[in-house]
């Protein structure tokens, strides 16, 4: 059992499902929590999901992430992933490594998405491929164990 990973969803992502379909799909929250539990279990992993639209709440959770014993963070910081030094800096500041995961494609969309204050203090960026850049972010930290080792 490699351990548990941490997903966080951020700002807006709890409206997954009915939010710009034409952007994010209609898949719900609930079931992209499902499909990225079941994939952690298929590699023996537990994997807990929170979401919240509160940025202290988002750095209090990082912050965390290593005392709840958790062998990384796959984040979705939603609009924050543009403007939120706070979670940057948090981000930064936890040993827990954490991977920056994104529905859409943002380099593909409105200019002031191609900026994430967030993805130099991450360990890598993963982007576009709809509820799928969650399971690929699992994998991604899986891959990142295993080079340790
Ligand atoms: C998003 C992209 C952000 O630009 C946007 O503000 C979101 C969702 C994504 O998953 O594609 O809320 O993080």
């Amino acid at each position: 059992m490699p351990g548990a990973a941490l997903i966080l969803h951020g700002v807006n992502l709890n409206l997954l499902g009915t939010r710009e379909p034409a952007v994010y799909g209609r898949t719900t929250l609930a079931a992209v929590d499902r499909l990225i539990k079941e994939h952690g279990r298929k590699r023996g992993l537990r994997v807990e999901c929170r979401q919240s639209n509160l940025e202290g709440e988002l750095v209090n959770w990082l912050q965390g992430a290593r005392r709840e014993g958790f062998l990384g963070v796959v984040f979705n910081p939603g609009a924050f992933t543009h403007y939120s030094i706070a979670l940057r800096d948090a981000v930064a500041a936890i040993e827990v490594p954490v991977v920056e995961v994104h529905l859409s494609n943002v380099h593909a969309r409105e200019e002031f998405r191609r900026h994430s204050v967030i993805a130099a203090a991450a360990r890598g960026q993963i982007s576009g491929f709809g509820p799928e850049s969650y399971l690929l972010g699992l994998d991604a930290l899986l891959a990142l164990g295993k080079r340790r080792r």
